[in-house]
């Protein structure tokens, strides 16, 4: 094992016994009055393949992500710590109220894969590269997420994986966890990773129920 892995493994350990004492309470979202706000959102989220614009990475999905992370990244949009134009607009008008019921909402639209934990554990530990083995700690040994708080990546758009990996090196998204996590990976990793996690199963393009 390279020393830069087993620096991530050690980071990551360390990061999650810090984090462990500092976590926000569960959503307490309405799937009903989210649905309604939800509406405008699958104009973008709910079509498969849909494209942000410049530069060009597919909208991620959010059916069957956490909704305690759809809460976080929503209120980063809204102020101010994510910096998306099109994101920030959607989020600007948004309550916390409404903020919960939307995040409680997208993440019941997950469907079965999700709710039964995602892939196999052992076949995901079997095609797993060795650039993957820090990310478990967090994002779960098959990329399903281990606490509410961060994000599943199973089955995300492997285009918006790898975008957001990028910019998490290059400093145009930041996170106290993944900034560091992204540093130590190596440059070559950064697809294989976007590849391993896009490949299991997971998340699903949110169509409204
Ligand atoms: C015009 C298209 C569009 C609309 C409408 C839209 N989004 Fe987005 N959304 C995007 C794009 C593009 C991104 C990726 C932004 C980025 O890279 O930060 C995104 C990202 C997100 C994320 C972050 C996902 C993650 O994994 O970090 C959340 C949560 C989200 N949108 C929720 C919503 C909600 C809720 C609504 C409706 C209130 C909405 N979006 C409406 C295009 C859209
Ligand atoms: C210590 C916990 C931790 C570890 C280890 C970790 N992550 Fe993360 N990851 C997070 C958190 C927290 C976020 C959400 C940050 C934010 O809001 O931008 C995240 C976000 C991401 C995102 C963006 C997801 C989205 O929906 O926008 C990707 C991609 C990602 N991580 C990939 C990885 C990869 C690949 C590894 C292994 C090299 C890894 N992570 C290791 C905690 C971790």
């Amino acid at each position: 094992m390279t020393t830069n892995i087993q620096s991530l493994i050690r980071l990551a350990a360390t990061l999650i016994l810090s984090l462990s004492m500092a976590q926000t309470a569960l959503a307490q979202g309405d799937t009903e009055a989210g649905k309604e706000l939800a509406y405008s959102c699958l104009g973008c989220h709910g079509i498969d393949g849909y494209r942000n614009a410049y530069p060009s990475y597919r909208v991620p999905k959010l059916g069957g992500q956490k909704a305690a992370y759809l809460v976080i990244a929503l209120k980063g949009y809204r102020d101010g710590s994510r910096s998306h134009p099109t994101m920030v607009a959607q989020a600007d008008s948004l309550s916390d109220q409404q903020i919960e019921d939307v995040a409680a909402y997208l993440a019941s639209l997950g469907g079965d894969t999700v709710a039964a934990g995602g892939s196999d554990a052992k076949d995901a530990e079997k095609s797993r590269p060795e650039a993957a083995q820090a990310c478990v700690a967090c994002h779960g040994p098959n990329g399903v997420s281990v606490n509410a708080i961060w994000p599943t990546i199973a089955g995300q758009h492997e285009d918006y994986l790898l975008q957001a990996l990028k910019k998490y090196r290059d400093g145009t998204r930041t996170d106290p966890l993944m900034t560091a996590q992204a540093n130590l990976l190596a440059e070559e990793d950064l697809e294989t990773l976007a590849r391993y996690f896009a490949n299991l199963d997971g998340l699903e393009t949110t169509k409204e129920d």
